[in-house]
């Protein structure tokens, strides 16, 4: 019997380098229970776009300015999910909000990496380099990464893993970004979707 692998599609609006975490992990066999089929970018611009070529991967390009609103953004977004036969997605530096319908129909099933430890500098206009400049604005020593899955709440869905970081006191946002990546982005996002995909197939398998 063929074993039963789940199917991740990454979303992705920038450079990549989770996608990229990700592409290293399932090479690696850190992922070993999903394989990532499908990624969609939300700009066509985006270096991650490349990536998703370099190593073949289906890619398509959606953006919500071209569908002219969020209704026909997700409309497009689901018929790409369901062509796919999407198991897991997994929002990677996706820098769009998804509507309750959205993250209702696809519940316990997206989950998205975060630059801190939630619940800190997390929620509406917290993204990217905003998180750090608030961080060091707010002189926390500690900061870090959290992978959650996605519901109708922005970034308050169930924490799945978490990793601290320290803050250096010469630390720029570019800097800490940078190291807040490194040590905590790239390695717990794939040992999170490894998580998640294996419960999947261990569901399947009941149920099958
Ligand atoms: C990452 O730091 C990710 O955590 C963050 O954007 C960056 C994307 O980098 N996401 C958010 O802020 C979402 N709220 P990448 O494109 O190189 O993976």
């Amino acid at each position: 019997m063929t074993k039963k692998i789940a199917r991740i599609a990454v979303l992705v609006s920038g450079g990549g380098t989770n996608l990229q975490a990700l592409i290293d992990a399932e090479k690696r066999g850190v992922i070993k229970n999903g394989e990532i089929v499908l990624v969609v970018s939300s700009n066509s611009q985006a270096f991650a776009v490349e990536r998703a070529k370099r190593e073949g991967i289906p890619f398509s390009i959606i953006s919500k300015k071209d569908c002219g609103g969020q209704e026909i953004f997700e409309k497009k977004l689901i018929s790409e999910i369901e062509k796919n036969n999407i198991d897991i997605i997994v929002l990677a530096g996706f820098m769009c909000i998804l509507s309750p319908e959205f993250t209702r129909r696809f519940e316990k099933r997206i989950i998205n990496v975060h630059p801190s430890l939630i619940p800190s500098f997390c929620g509406k206009g917290f993204y990217g380099l905003k998180v750090h400049e608030a961080a060091l604005k707010k002189g926390v020593k500690v900061t870090g990464a959290t992978v959650h899955f996605v519901n109708e709440i922005p970034d308050g869905g169930e924490i799945i893993m978490q990793k601290a970081v320290n803050v250096r006191e010469k630390d720029t946002p570019e800097k800490l970004q940078k190291r807040v990546m490194r040590l905590a982005e790239w390695k717990i996002l794939p040992a999170a979707v490894e998580k998640v995909c294996s419960e999947i197939i261990a569901d399947k398998e009941k149920q099958s």
